[in-house]
């Protein structure tokens, strides 16, 4: 008898197991609207302009491929915190920020779940996260340990966020609780915070001792780079402390090359290096160190003025794009039935918009229509455009 024999068969990713399942689908007008993947406007997946120019310089270069150290490449992480921050911020210029490169948002999510696991050996805080949220947060921290619960967020009436309720559920946590807020873009639901409801925020995570996790995989695609870093700037101006999980997946349109990093704001220049030291420890016992090449593009972009100008440019476009998108397929929607109002899709951030679509209506649209989205309703806005925009709201229209 094999000893495998007991291994039960997982099920499939929410998001991952769909790709899989799109791929063999044999229709050739299947559309994808499934994973958080931007698409240009003839449904492809960019190679950025600043990237073709990073790469050629980088072949160019032809540097022997060694080992990266632990915390990655130092050019990268101290671009990853100029972005962040300004660097007349006191967190840079104090010295205050502790960061690592990591193997994109989800390896910032886990090194920084493994730190806090043992920050926190001998009693764990239960770590919080929106309800809904992306699928993998809960997974990450599990898998280190935590016990995970969801905070009241989305409001399913209005499309929006419910604010009070979930400030109400954080002022009566235990101090230490870790909760885990999405910057920007709200995945999966397109429903971010004011900057107003941040401040608020802010001190409540100040008067109760919260510990907030930042995850951040879409800068750049609600109103712009430094605007949606505005999260981050609020909470470390209330002076509490802050775990960063950033990506570049998105913005560089760079997802197989896994660029991301984990930042940690600290007190004081001395209580960085010690937290730097820890998260070095994190990344050796997971993945020894991470891989240069995507690192390397990003680093050479965001360190030479021009190209980092270059760089806005092109996310701009991107995000203006899906802005399109939105107004468009709102317009399609509605204009096409009565049975419900998607004006809410014209409101939300970033590249996803929270349908309200059942898991059976996903279902159908899948089988009868080709048109994929998650079970949660979940839809990619950004891998819509003018090909198959129409046929993608017809589909919805009638499975209505
Ligand atoms: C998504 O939510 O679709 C992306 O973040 C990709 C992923 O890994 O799930």
């Amino acid at each position: 008898m094999s000893v495998f024999n007991q291994v039960v068969l997982a099920p499939d990713d929410p998001i991952l197991g769909l790709v899989e399942k799109f791929k063999q689908d044999p229709r050739e007008n299947k559309i994808n609207l499934t994973i958080g993947i931007y698409a240009d406007a003839n449904g492809k997946v960019p190679v950025l302009n600043v990237v073709k120019k990073a790469q050629d310089a980088l072949f160019a270069e032809a540097k022997p491929h060694v080992y990266l150290p632990m915390h990655g490449l130092q050019m990268y992480n101290n671009s990853v915190q100029r972005l962040l921050f300004s660097e007349h911020n006191s967190v840079i210029a104090e010295n205050r920020l502790a960061t690592v490169q990591t193997l994109g948002g989800t390896g910032a999510l886990k090194v920084g779940a493994d730190f806090l696991s043992q920050l926190f050996a001998e009693k764990l805080p239960t770590v919080h996260v929106s309800d809904p949220t992306w699928d993998n947060h809960r997974a990450i921290f599990k898998g280190a340990g935590f016990k995970v619960e969801a905070y009241p967020y989305f409001d399913s009436e209005t499309g929006g966020v419910r604010f009070d309720a979930m400030i109400e559920y954080f002022k009566a946590l235990p101090v230490n609780s870790i909760i885990i807020l999405h910057a920007c873009c709200h995945n999966p639901t397109g429903a971010d915070l004011t900057d107003a409801e941040w401040k608020t925020l802010a001190e409540v995570v100040k008067e109760k001792s919260l510990m907030p996790f930042l995850d951040m995989a879409y800068q750049g695609f609600a109103q712009g780079v430094q605007e949606d870093a505005k999260a981050i700037h609020i909470m470390t101006d209330a002076g509490v402390p802050v775990l960063i999980a950033n990506s570049f997946s998105k913005s560089f349109s760079l997802y197989g090359e896994r660029v991301g990093a984990l930042s940690v704001v600290t007190k004081s220049a001395e209580e960085q290096v010690r937290v730097t030291s820890q998260l070095k420890k994190m990344v050796r016992a997971n993945y020894s160190s991470p891989p240069e090449f995507g690192a390397a593009i990003v680093g050479h972009v965001l360190s030479n003025d021009t190209l980092r100008q270059e760089w806005f440019d092109e996310l701009a476009e991107m995000r203006i794009r899906i802005h399109a998108m939105r107004e468009k397929f709102t317009a399609l929607l509605n204009e096409g039935q009565t049975k419900k109002d998607f004006s809410f899709i014209k409101q939300q951030q970033g590249m996803f918009s929270y349908s309200g679509l059942t898991q059976e209506q996903a279902q159908k649209l899948r089988d009868e229509h080709g048109v994929y989205i998650l079970d949660t309703g979940r839809i990619c806005i950004a891998a819509l455009n003018e090909y198959n925009i129409i046929q993608s709201a017809q589909a919805i229209i009638k499975i209505l």
